[in-house]
């Protein structure tokens, strides 16, 4: 292999491995904003576990309220322990609204 082709390869696999990055479906946007630290899909860990969330809201249209909540953060509905904010930089507002969906299917 000649080192031109050898060049093309690795641009190859870096713009493959970025798209990759980019269509990731809302677990790893989970795991990288870092939801993970706190929710599990079926154990409580910090927060309550993901089929549990799902159980509560069977049939209900909360997508949009379960977003703003996971936004903003709080307390009272689960218990005492508070969910921390998580803001746009951690994730965006259409992973976000993917991961609920997700959870809410769990
Ligand atoms: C610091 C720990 C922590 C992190 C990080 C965290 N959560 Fe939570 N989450 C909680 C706790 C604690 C509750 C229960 C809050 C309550 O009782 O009102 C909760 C509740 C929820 C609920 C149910 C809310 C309700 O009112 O029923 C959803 C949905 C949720 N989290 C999604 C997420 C998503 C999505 C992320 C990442 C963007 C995330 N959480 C990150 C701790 C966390």
């Amino acid at each position: 292999m000649n080192k031109r082709h050898a060049a093309t390869l690795t641009a190859c696999a870096i713009a493959f491995a970025s798209a990759g990055a980019a269509a990731a479906g809302p677990e790893d946007a989970m795991n990288a904003a870092g939801c993970m630290a706190c929710h599990t899909k079926d154990k409580k860990l910090v927060g309550p576990a993901f089929k549990d969330i799902a159980a509560k809201y069977k049939g209900q249209d909360v997508v949009a309220k379960l977003m703003d909540k996971a936004r903003k953060g709080g307390s009272g509905v689960w218990g005492p322990v508070p969910m921390a904010p998580n803001p746009p930089n951690k994730i965006s507002d259409a992973d976000l609204k993917a991961a609920i969906e997700y959870i809410l299917k769990s």
